[in-house]
């Protein structure tokens, strides 16, 4: 079915340009690779996987409770709009809630699948240009994938929020080859992954789990990929071209801290936007959100080297700054787990099932003269 007769609002012109500037750059020098990038190049290729195959999608979905989010975590819960609902009207809320969740994660899947391929365009050295290419295809599928859980579980989608948009557009405008690094493997990939983690580890619905696991299990190459390729590049940086970065940084933190949290969907709920903002403001699950949303941002950004003072005091201010010694290896060696362990339960249950299936089988040949 068209995506444009899913959407819940008018998602404007069909298609968006952004125009491109910068160069596309040819290296002649093909055996100079860093190690470290070329491992995990060879990661990426050996981990390809194919969402048709590795999804369950059989598994039914009711896209009134697609996640299991219980009714304390929502946002209207407590206010006298929740009292006034019905069931089934709550049921409907909830599907709007998935619906934007997940839409926002289709868009930006699209979103680093281009920059993914700007970088392979704009990169200088081959052994980026051969990892990021890899990437590009790992977006190809979470793409893919989100868009079909969209279409055949939910049967709705939003169009993407005005500041992911905001944000991905200033990310491809900027000529400076690192700055699709930066505004999606830093800032953007950050945000997803504490989403993506979140619901991952919270639903109580084996599809949006497993879709999520898998997806992560991708993200923490990708993470890794950017904080390698940025760590080299901003050692031979001046400070004022540093400083710049970080001022890019703060104002995407801030815009993301500040506007991503589904304000659209209740004011198609007739709730105004501005006790619509309130609503959202107060909700636990926000709150929550919030805390986790920086704990891939701000350890990643020290890492790569930008931590100057005026950085550290917008952490400071966001209550974030102690973050910055997380660790970020720990985190992604546990997304690549949570995957590896799905798979294992999900291939034992297969196992007995198969077991049990022969067993059946032999037992009802037997009772045959
Ligand atoms: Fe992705
Ligand atoms: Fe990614």
């Amino acid at each position: 079915m068209p995506t444009y007769d899913l959407y819940a609002n008018e998602p404007g012109e069909p298609l968006w340009q952004v125009p491109a500037a910068g160069a596309a750059r040819f290296t002649w020098e093909y055996d100079d690779g860093r190690e470290r990038l070329l491992a995990l190049y060879q990661k990426g290729k050996d981990k390809q996987w194919d969402g048709q195959l590795r999804i369950d999608w059989d598994v039914e979905v009711d896209p009134c409770d697609a996640l299991g989010t219980p009714e304390e975590a929502m946002a209207l819960y407590g206010t006298p709009y929740w009292a006034k609902m019905s069931e089934r009207e709550r049921g409907e809320l909830r599907k709007h809630y998935a619906s934007w969740q997940f839409s926002q994660f289709l868009h930006g899947e699209q979103g680093a699948m281009i920059c993914a391929a700007r970088i392979v365009e704009s990169v200088p050295d081959m052994d980026a240009k051969f990892y990021s290419a890899t990437q590009t295809m790992d977006e190809a599928r979470h793409a893919e994938i989100y868009g079909r859980f969209l279409h055949e579980k939910i049967g709705m989608v939003y169009p993407v929020n005005d500041n992911l948009q905001a944000l991905l557009g200033d990310t491809l405008r900027d000529s400076r080859w690192d700055m699709p690094y930066l505004g999606m493997q830093v800032l953007i990939e950050g945000l997803a992954l504490a989403a993506f983690g979140m619901i991952r580890d919270t639903t109580t619905k084996p599809l949006p789990q497993q879709i999520l696991a898998y997806v992560m299990q991708d993200e923490a190459r990708h993470v890794a990929f950017g904080r390698m390729a940025l760590r080299d590049y901003y050692q031979q940086l001046t400070d004022a071209e540093l400083r710049e970065r970080e001022e890019f940084v703060i104002e995407g933190c801030y815009l993301m801290r500040d506007r991503l949290r589904g304000v659209e969907v209740l004011e198609n709920f007739g709730i105004p936007k501005g006790e619509a903002e309130q609503i959202s403001e107060r909700s636990e699950f926000l709150q929550l959100f919030r805390r986790l949303l920086f704990s891939r941002i701000v350890p990643c950004v020290k890492d790569i080297g930008l931590w100057g003072p005026r950085l550290q005091q917008a952490y400071v201010g966001m209550g974030v700054f102690e973050l910055g010694d997380s660790n970020l290896d720990l985190l992604m060696a546990q997304d690549e787990e949570i995957a590896e362990k799905l798979d294992a339960e999900r291939f034992a249950v297969e196992e007995r099932e198969r077991v049990a299936e022969v067993g059946q089988a032999i037992e009802e040949g037997a009772g045959e003269p």
